[in-house]
């Protein structure tokens, strides 16, 4: 009787600690596709930037590859689409396209959209 109850808690126990740790590569692997697609078009990242072909800005695939297993690549991205740093498109310079939402989530989703295209 004892045991039985004991092995109960126990199945419940593993149980509730393998919803967690699949909570938790579900968090850290999921992409809104949708969402960054819109957020991509609506702040107009689309007229320089596509999934695999150069435009006047490098494709989102191209810039996967050029920050593949770098720590920083999230940092740098954000920047990039955060703070507007100055760009050259043939020649001429202007200031990088700031993304346009300030909602820490979204911009973070879009990060991760671009660096696992
Ligand atoms: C007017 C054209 C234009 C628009 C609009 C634009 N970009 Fe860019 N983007 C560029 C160019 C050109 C570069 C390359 C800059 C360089 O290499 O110095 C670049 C670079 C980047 C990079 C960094 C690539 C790297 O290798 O470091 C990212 C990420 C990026 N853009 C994302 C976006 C997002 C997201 C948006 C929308 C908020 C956006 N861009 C809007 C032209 C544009």
């Amino acid at each position: 009787m004892t045991t039985s109850l004991l092995c109960a808690r126990m199945m419940k126990l593993s149980l509730a600690g393998g919803l967690l740790v699949g909570a938790f590569v579900s968090q850290a692997q999921t992409v809104d596709v949708a969402a960054a697609e819109a957020l991509a078009k609506s702040s107009s990242c689309t007229k320089c930037h596509s999934v695999d072909k150069k435009k006047d800005g490098p494709s989102f695939k191209e810039t996967a590859g050029k920050y593949k297993g770098k720590a920083d690549a999230e940092s740098t991205l954000t920047k990039q689409i955060t703070t507007g740093p100055k760009i050259k498109i043939d020649g001429v310079e202007e200031e990088h396209q700031i993304v346009k939402t300030k909602d820490a989530g979204a911009i973070k989703n879009l990060v991760q959209y671009i660096l696992t295209r």
